[in-house]
Parts: structure tokens; sequence; C-alpha cells
């Protein structure tokens, strides 16, 4: 075997174990319950407009997608996991738009050079694991002149922190793998795209997440619903203590992160917010 097929196929492998993760639990049903304001959000920043050809890399169950076409794109909702494409397709008929939905690696997009007016990612494409062939591959696919806008959970935000938290638990990321909140780091997303794009703006946002009464409210809803914490889970699956040490890191961290007063828990999750011109 060559190095070249090897690469290939380890590759291969390694999108196909993305994918089942992602397919795991239900994430359409906790975008809908926790983040579904963050999709408007970003295609009001990156200002879709009618007759506009969208891309939406890593697009889940049609987040941003499903607000652009709304807002008059023409939109193609990409990710590699078809299995969250059921319920964008009936969410995208119950709100009367339509759009395509692809099959897609964010770092082979099955997309000529230039197709697209507008590329977009909300908290998608930082989880493709080689950065930079990631950027290369949403520059490629937008046209000279286009727009990007790029939503990504932060390092030091909620969710990076969760990430980072869940780390020690989960299988350990192949060589070459970088920890997807990096997208969230202004310096290290001005560096993937570099020079390639101009007029750069980025704002940090929160958003507001309310709905867990308690801490291990929400450990439990991550552990049934978001298939990195369903990894991490079952990756320690034959080992009480260190399920139990990650049960306790969990509520731990959204103790220390709750900003509720009255008693329920009130997380603010922090994300960066991008935009420019290629
Ligand atoms: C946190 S979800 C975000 C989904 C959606 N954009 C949203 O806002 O709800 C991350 C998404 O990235 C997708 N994803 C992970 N790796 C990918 C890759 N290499 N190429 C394309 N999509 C990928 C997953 O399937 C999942 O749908």
């Amino acid at each position: 075997m060559t190095d070249l097929t090897h690469s290939v196929d380890a590759d291969r492998a390694l999108k196909a174990k993305h994918r089942a993760m992602w397919a795991s639990g239900n994430y359409p049903e906790l975008a809908s319950d926790l983040i579904s304001s963050l999709g408007p959000v970003l295609v009001e920043a990156v200002g879709v407009r009618q007759g506009d050809r969208v891309l939406d890399i890593a697009a889940g169950s049609g987040n941003a997608s499903i607000p652009a076409a709304l807002a008059g794109g023409t939109v193609i909702a990409s990710d590699l996991t078809p299995e969250l494409f059921d319920e964008g397709r009936r969410q995208a008929a119950e709100r009367g738009v339509e759009l395509e939905w692809r099959e897609a690696d964010a770092e082979a997009l099955p997309f000529a050079d230039g197709e697209f007016d507008v590329v977009i990612s909300c908290i998608g494409v930082m989880f493709a694991p080689h950065h930079r062939v990631a950027a290369d591959e949403l520059l490629r696919v937008c046209r000279q002149g286009g727009r990007i806008g790029l939503l990504s959970w932060t390092p030091g935000g909620f969710v990076g922190q969760m990430l980072a938290t869940m780390k020690p638990y989960a299988a350990a990321p192949p060589p070459g793998a970088e920890p997807p909140p990096l997208w969230g780091d202004e310096r290290h997303v001005r560096a993937l795209l570099g020079d390639r794009v101009n007029g750069v703006e980025l704002t940090t946002g929160t958003v507001t997440i309310d709905r867990f009464a308690t801490p291990d409210e929400f450990r439990q809803y991550f552990a049934s619903h978001y298939g990195p914490t369903i990894a991490a889970y079952r990756n320690v699956g034959d080992d009480p203590e260190r399920t139990a040490a990650l049960d306790a890191d969990l509520v731990a961290l959204a103790e220390r992160y709750d900003q509720g007063s009255d008693g329920g828990l009130v997380l603010e999750w922090e994300y960066l917010l991008l935009t420019a011109r290629r």
C-alpha cells in the first residue's frame, strides 16, 4: 500500500466516524431547542439578497440554510451527515422554502471554482479536522467579490470549554487534526483566510441558554443529544470511574458558567462572527 492510498483510506475512515458521531443522538432537535437564533444572525450579517447563489457548509438540518432561502437565496445545504437532512427538509417545507440538500465533505467540496455568491457556515466548518484544507475549499467555491460568513464557537466560551472538557475522555484525534474552536480565534481564522479576502469584520456575540433547570439537566441533555458528548461517554463506557469523572466535569463546567440568579441555569455561549469579501 502506498502512503497516498493509506492517507486516503485513513481520511475516509475518519470522516465515516465523524458522520456516525453527528448522526447519533438528535442534533436537529438540539439545534431547534438551543441555537436556532444563530442561523438568522449569520444570514443577516453576511447580507443574503434575492437571487444570491448560497452555499451553506456543514449545514446540519439547515439552521442557516433555511433563513438564507427565506431571504431569497438559491441555497445548497451541504453536510457530511445526510442523516440530518430529513428534518431539514421537513422544516424547510413547513416554512415554505425550497433548497437543495447535498452530502459533501467540507474538505473536498463537489462544486466548481467560484460557483457561489455567498459561502456561509454556522458552527459547522469548524468541525472539519484539517482547517487549512477546509478554508481553501470554502474560498475556492466563492466567486471573486462574493461574500463569506462564518460563525464559530470561541475557545474560551462555553462550547469551546465543553469540547476541551470532553477531550481527555474522547478517542485521541488523528495526527494533523486541529481543535474546532480555533476557528473562533481571531488570529487563527485571519491566518487561514489570509490575503485571499478583504473587508474582514469580526464581532463576538453570545446566545443565551436558559432551558435547563440544573447543571445536571444540561449534562443529561447533551449525553443524549450531542454527538461529541455521546462519543466521549461511549469511549469511557466500560470504566465507571471515568464515566463518573466526565459527569462531574460537565456539571462543574455548567456551574462555572452559570449566570442565573433565581435558581435556573443561565449560560451565555460565546461565538465569533466573521464576514469578509472574497
Ligand atoms: C454543530 S453542527 C452545525 C450544524 C448547523 N450548521 C447548525 O448551525 O446547526 C456541526 C455540523 O458539521 C458537520 N460536519 C462535521 N464534519 C464535517 C465535514 N468534514 N464536512 C462537512 N460537514 C461536517 C456535522 O455533520 C454537523 O452537521
